[in-house]
Parts: C-alpha cells; structure tokens; sequence
C-alpha cells in the first residue's frame, strides 16, 4: 500500500476537466438583450440572455477575424460582430448574415458558425458545459449537445411548492482549481482560518473520526455526530434535538461539493462548485437552499454572514497561499487529515485514464474507510 504515514510529495498538476457543466455567471447578474464576459477553462465566452429570458453562451471571438463578440450588438435573437457586422444566432452560433456579400457571391453563410456551448439556468446560476476539445477547427460546427442537465441542488420536502429560500456567494481564488478544490475538503484548517468569537477558537480542536464510502465519480462523508463543525449545524440544534440531525458531504468529479442536513422536516442542501477560469485562477460559488428560518426575516441574513464570513477567510487564506506557490515549493499530502485531497487526485487520474482507454473508470476506493483527524 503506497498510504504510509510517511509524508507523500505531491504538486497539483492543476489540469482542467473538459466534458462537464460549469457554473459561469450568477443568474441576476445576466440580463435580458445585454451581453456578459466570462471565462472557463481558459475559454473566453460571452454570455446573454435572449429575449425570452433563455440563456446563451458562445465564444467570446467571432469566427471570422478573432473580434470579441461581447463589443457586438444583440438585439435579443442575433449577436452581430462589432467589426464587420457579421451575424450569429445567439443560441447555436450559425451566421445568419455576411454584410460584405454581393448578390452574386454564394458563400453559404449558413455552414459558418461562432462557437456555441450548451447553456442552463440552474438554482440561482447559469451553467455552461464544456465539451472535450473537438479535433475540427472551431467556427464551422454546430455545437455539441450535453449528455446530462447541469446539476442542481437536492431539495426536500414540500421543496416542489418552492417553500424553500436560496442564496449564493462567490469568491475569485488566485490559485489553480487543485489547490482551490483540496482547499475547500480540507478538514485540517478549520481551527486556525476560521476564528470568531462567536463561532469556535483554535483551542477546541480535538480528535474527529468520520466515515467515508465511494460514490460514483466521487465519495461521501457520512456522519450522524453532534459535534460537527459545519456552519449552519449550530444554528439547526435550535430546532432540533442533536441526535436527530444527520449530515452527508459529497464530493464529485470534477468540482462538486454537495452538502446535506436533515433534522425533522427542517433541510439545509449546499452545492459548492470550485471552477477554473485559468490555471492559475478559479472561483468558488457557494449555493445554499433551506427552509429552515424562511419566515423569520434575519434568518438569510443571519446564513449569509456567516458563510461570506468563512469564504471570505478561505479567499483570503488562498491569496496567500499562492503568494507561497509561486515559486514552485515541494508539497506533501498526509494521512489522514489529506487523504480526500488524495482521493480526489486519484478520482482525476482514474477519470482520465478511463477517458483515455474508453474502458470504465476505476474507482480509487474499495469500500467504506474511516478516517481520523484533530480539527
Ligand atoms: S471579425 Fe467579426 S465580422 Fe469580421
Ligand atoms: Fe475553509
């Protein structure tokens, strides 16, 4: 078994999944007939909403000389390119127009396309899926369709009558999405980034066992413990008794937190995404629904400060760390506070390796494992 308790070396090597969903823009900051930069895995987008409201992604440089197509016109159907006017459909990216062509010119527009993104509104976000790179040129094809619906966060109950209230934070990260995703399973930090007075102090580590189990494409803490530090955990003991509140973290290729707790008929459901906007940058977007304190009007309030408060102290952490990275240092994983930033790494190589061969992917874990750790 390669896991001793020696340290093990180990460098990010910050590699950016294709063939997945990725959150891009929060939704209200998308509006109708307007046109919005984003980047994802180093591609440049620009994102819009039509005039039905539906959202679109398309790459942010027309297929004809490179001009961003952001500096363009949209009038709610069509993007035209600021520099020579030419014409695209804002959901597919097919030219509808050249403005240079004669009457007598056959150049069949209709075969030119910009490149175009499956794009979805999802629990407060609009998603956008990037395919694997495809081996034809971009700006004559028509885009690919995504095999699944981008996530969206498990809700429960009467959740379907939409009793439930929603919020997102988000935070840009100047580190690569390795550092960023470890950073966000990582249990070992608690005590020393995120102080409060009101919340815990470094003095009240102690020794923690958790299970974990594989799940598809990732794995799941499962835990049924009272003294769990997750952030709304504290503020659910008022409304139910310890024992019966149950808490589930799921982590999932390639950037999925899922955060779950029950007590009663009372939920709290996170989906954390962790996501690369280049490869030394990436952005964690915390989305949170719940319907505990839904009519008490401090309640979201109260949720959202102390979220930003910790987001804000793991922003602040990893604009330092990078300071450290900068230069390259050797870096060590150990067990078993590290061992699901381990796992992770493993997850990508097993993903990779099973895209590569075509064969199924090779789960890392065998089966359930317990972990121990003082935080
Ligand atoms: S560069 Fe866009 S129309 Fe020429
Ligand atoms: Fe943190």
């Amino acid at each position: 078994m390669p896991e001793l308790d020696s340290p093990q070396r180990q460098a990010p090597d910050s590699l950016m999944l294709t063939g997945f969903w990725y959150r891009a823009l929060p939704a209200d900051r998308v509006h109708r007939n307007q046109l919005h930069k984003a980047m994802l895995l180093e591609i440049p987008l620009v994102i819009g909403r039509d005039r039905a409201g539906r959202p679109f992604a398309l790459r942010d440089a027309c297929p004809h000389r490179g001009m961003p197509l952001h500096c363009g016109q949209f009038d709610g159907e069509n993007v035209e390119c600021s520099y020579h006017g030419w014409t695209f459909d804002a959901h597919n990216g097919q030219c509808q127009l050249i403005p240079s062509l004669t009457a007598d010119q056959n150049l069949k527009v209709d075969r030119i396309y910009a490149g175009s993104y499956p794009c979805e509104e999802q629990d407060g976000f609009v998603w956008v899926y990037i395919p694997d790179p495809s081996p034809q040129g971009a700006g004559f094809a028509k885009p690919e369709e995504a095999p699944e619906p981008a996530p969206q966060i498990e809700k429960f109950g009467e959740a379907s009558s939409g009793k439930y209230k929603l919020a997102y934070l988000t935070a840009d990260m100047p580190v690569s999405i390795d550092h960023g995703i470890i950073g966000l399973m990582d249990p070992a930090h608690g005590p020393f980034v995120h102080q409060a007075w009101w919340w815990r102090s470094r003095h009240s580590i102690h020794e923690k066992q958790k299970n974990f189990e594989p799940i598809p494409n990732g794995f799941r803490m499962s835990a049924h413990t009272p003294s769990s530090n997750s952030a709304p955990y504290k503020l659910l003991r008022l409304y139910a008794a310890a024992d019966s509140i149950t808490t589930t973290i799921d982590f999932v290729l390639p950037n999925l937190r899922r955060e779950t707790i029950r007590a009663g008929k009372y939920w709290f459901s996170s989906l954390t995404t962790v996501t690369p906007i280049t490869r030394n940058q990436c952005r964690i977007d915390v989305v949170a629904a719940w319907n505990l304190f839904r009519w008490l009007p401090f309640g979201s309030d109260l949720l959202k400060f102390v979220f930003a408060k910790f987001v804000e102290q793991d922003r602040r952490t990893m604009e330092l760390q990078a300071e450290g990275l900068q230069h390259n240092p050797h870096l060590m994983l150990i067990d078993d506070a590290d061992r699901p930033a381990k796992w992770y790494f493993q997850l990508k190589d097993a993903h990779l390796e099973a895209k590569r061969t075509g064969g199924e992917m090779k789960h890392p874990m065998t089966g359930p494992v317990t972990l121990k750790w003082r935080s």
